[in-house]
């Protein structure tokens, strides 16, 4: 991935957000062309980084979601990329998901968790678990410490970060924890 061509046209942002998403890939040692699940697409960003790292996304996030993060016109931006064709979308919410049990290499929440109800994570937690393969991956990215008073600028009605791990029940504990620059990854392995 050429980060600082694909950054002329996703914005200066783009950078760090994809140095967090690196660290996590790089981590994880996924096969080629992965099938990845991307919940949450908002501005697109996790979509394009993971597409432009080449694997296959799909991504999407309610179809009712009238908030300021969702119904971007992020496929432009995936075309200019050049990306578009490794990205397909659908409407979907995580805590009811319309796939089948083993479905994805990795599921990803790139910001997404704390935008969700909280009486609604544990049973996202259960399906991001049910529709990973056995030894696939799910990865929650949530703001770091630094960056939630910069965002609360922008928003001050944005949620604060969640704890994925207290949504796990009955998987297992968070196995890794990188901290990244605007996201901490929180990575648990489906056994
Ligand atoms: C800040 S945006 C995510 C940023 C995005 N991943 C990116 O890289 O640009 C938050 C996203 O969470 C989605 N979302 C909120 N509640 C959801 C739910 N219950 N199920 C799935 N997605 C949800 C929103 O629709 C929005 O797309």
């Amino acid at each position: 991935m050429d980060v600082k061509k694909i950054s002329e046209i996703m914005g200066p942002f783009f950078e760090t957000l994809a140095r967090d998403v690196a660290a996590v890939i790089q981590k994880l040692g996924l096969p080629p062309a992965a099938d990845i699940l991307d919940v949450g697409t908002g501005d697109g960003y996790s979509a394009i980084i993971l597409a432009a790292s080449g694997y296959r996304v799909l991504t999407g996030e309610p179809a009712t979601d009238d908030s300021r993060y969702a119904g971007k016109n992020w496929q432009e931006r995936a075309e200019k990329v050049g990306v578009l064709d490794r990205i397909r979308s659908m409407p979907f919410v995580a805590e009811d998901m319309p796939f089948p049990d083993g479905s994805f290499d990795a599921v990803f929440f790139f910001g997404v968790l704390h935008h969700i109800e909280e009486s609604l994570r544990r049973e996202t937690f259960r399906e991001a678990m049910r529709v990973t393969k056995d030894k696939g991956t799910v990865v929650f990215f949530e703001p770091t410490k630094e960056m939630l008073p910069k965002i609360l600028l922008k928003d001050p009605e944005h949620p604060a970060a969640a704890c994925p791990a207290d949504y796990a029940s009955e998987f297992k504990k968070c196995e890794a924890r990188l901290p990244g620059t605007f996201m901490d990854a929180f990575i648990f392995t489906k056994s």
